[in-house]
C-alpha cells in the first residue's frame, strides 16, 4: 500500500455501522470517534507494545522533527482504532503533571464533528466546561479546528472538524509508515465502547452530565444484584448517542465484603478516568490467538465457564474448545449474541485495560459474564495485595 493511500485511510468516516436507532437527534451530531490520546511515560516504546502485541500500525509521528517542541506523539492504527501515545519531553508539562499523578492514561477523547466551534458553543452553552477554546491548525498538508471541553476527572473530549482531510492525521505530524512488528493486522475494526470509572456516588452525576450536554440517553443499567461477587460490586450506566456509534458505561463501586474493583482503580488513578476501552473485531478468535501468541496478557476463565456453555447460552457458530483455549466469554440477550474477553490492565498501576468484543446480533455488554469475570478481576486484584 502506498503512502498517499494509508494517509486518506485516516480520512473517511469510519468503519462503525450504525447498530442502533433510537428516534432521538444527537445534539451534536459525532461522525467518528476520531482518536483517542493516551499520555504515556514513554511513547517510543508504548507505540512498540501496541505495535508487537495489538497489532497496530504506526502511521504518523510529531516531535521535534516535525517542528513539535515540548512532546512527542505517534499514531497508531487499526481498522478503524486510532490510537495516539504522547510522552512530555521536560518536566514543566502538564503532560509530565498528568503522568505523575496518573501514571499512563486516556488523556483525549477526540470526536470528529461537522463544525468544532459551533459544536463547542452549544455544548458550553449546555453546561460544559471549555477545556480549549476553538482553534484553527494548519500545515502544508491541511487544516482543521479543534476546540475542547473538560469531562471526568482530568479527561476532555475534543472535537475536530476539517473541510478537506488533512493528508497525514493532523497538522504537526508527518507520515510515517511502519506496520505492526508482527507483519499482519489483528482486524479490529473500530472502537465498540469506551468505559468510565467514577467515585462512589458520582454516577448519577455523569449520567445526567451527558444527558444535559450531549443528550445522550440511559441504554442499559446494572446494579449491584447483576454486578456482585463475593466481595465486591459496582454499579453501571451505559449511556449512548442515538445510533451507538459512541456508548460509555460509567461504573461506581459499591458496598461490598471488601475493595471494589473500582475503587482499587479510583485508588490507582488517583481520579475518575477511563477503564477500558473495547475494540471490536470480526474474528474475535483469530484476533485473540494472534494477540495472545505476541503477549498480550488477558484475564483467566475458568474451565469451569464453558461446561455447558451452549446449554446456557444457545448454540454458536465458534468452536467452544477454541474460545476455552483462548478465554473467550460469550453472553446472549434477545437480539443475538456476543463474545469478550479482557486483558490484564496494560501498565503497572491496576489501571486502564482493553476489551476486545465481536457482537452477532447481541447490543450488550455481557451481563451474564459479569460474574466470572469480576471473580477472574478479584483473584488478580488479591494478588496485588488490595482485596
Ligand atoms: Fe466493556
Amino acid at each position: 500500500m502506498d503512502t498517499s493511500q494509508k494517509s486518506l485511510r485516516t480520512a473517511g468516516k469510519g468503519l462503525y455501522q450504525p447498530l442502533y436507532d433510537l428516534g432521538r437527534k444527537d445534539i451534536v451530531a459525532i461522525e467518528r470517534i476520531h482518536h483517542i490520546e493516551l499520555w504515556v511515560g514513554n511513547a517510543k516504546q508504548a507505540a512498540y507494545y501496541y505495535r508487537q502485541a495489538y497489532g497496530f500500525e504506526l502511521l504518523a509521528y510529531a516531535g521535534p522533527e516535525t517542528g513539535v517542541r515540548d512532546r512527542a506523539s505517534y499514531m497508531l492504527q487499526s481498522g478503524d482504532v486510532r490510537l495516539v501515545l504522547t510522552t512530555a519531553l521536560g518536566p514543566d508539562s502538564p503532560i509530565s503533571a498528568h503522568h505523575l499523578e496518573h501514571g499512563d492514561g486516556v488523556s483525549v477523547v477526540t470526536y470528529q464533528v461537522p463544525n468544532a466551534r459551533s459544536a463547542f458553543e452549544i455544548l458550553v452553552e449546555r453546561g460544559a466546561e471549555p477545556e480549549m477554546d476553538p482553534t484553527t491548525f494548519k500545515d502544508e498538508n491541511g487544516e482543521v479546528e479543534i476546540a475542547g471541553i473538560k469531562a471526568f476527572g482530568d479527561t476532555s473530549y475534543r472535537l475536530v472538524s476539517m473541510e478537506k482531510p488533512h493528508r497525514v492525521f493532523l497538522p504537526g505530524y508527518e507520515t510515517r509508515q511502519e506496520s505492526p512488528i508482527i507483519g499482519v493486522t489483528n482486524n479490529l475494526t473500530f472502537i465498540d465502547h469506551m468505559v468510565t470509572n467514577v467515585e462512589d456516588g458520582r454516577m448519577e452525576h455523569w449520567v445526567d452530565w451527558y444527558k444535559k450536554v450531549f443528550g445522550f440517553s440511559v441504554l442499559a443499567h446494572f446494579d449491584e444484584n447483576d454486578i456482585s461477587t463475593e466481595y465486591s460490586s459496582l454499579r453501571s450506566k451505559v449511556m449512548t448517542n442515538n445510533d451507538g456509534l459512541v456508548k460509555i458505561p460509567i461504573n461506581e463501586p459499591a458496598e461490598g465484603k471488601m475493595k471494589s474493583q473500582i475503587q482499587e482503580y479510583i485508588d490507582y488513578y488517583r481520579s475518575p478516568g477511563v477503564q477500558h476501552i473495547a475494540l471490536a473485531t470480526d474474528d474475535i478468535i483469530g484476533s485473540v490467538a494472534q494477540m495472545r501468541q505476541c503477549g498480550v496478557e488477558f484475564l483467566n476463565t475458568p474451565d469451569s465457564y464453558y461446561k455447558n456453555l451452549e446449554d446456557r447460552i444457545g448454540k454458536i457458530d465458534e468452536d467452544i474448545d477454541a474460545l476455552r483455549r483462548l478465554g473467550i466469554l460469550v453472553d446472549r440477550d434477545d437480539k443475538g449474541y456476543l463474545l469478550q474477553v479482557f486483558t490484564q490492565p496494560v501498565e503497572d498501576r491496576p489501571t486502564m485495560f482493553f476489551e476486545i468484543i465481536q457482537r452477532k446480533g447481541s447490543l450488550s455488554f455481557g451481563k451474564g459474564n459479569f460474574k466470572a469475570l469480576f471473580e477472574s478481576l478479584e483473584e488478580e486484584q488479591r494478588s496485588r495485595g488490595n482485596l
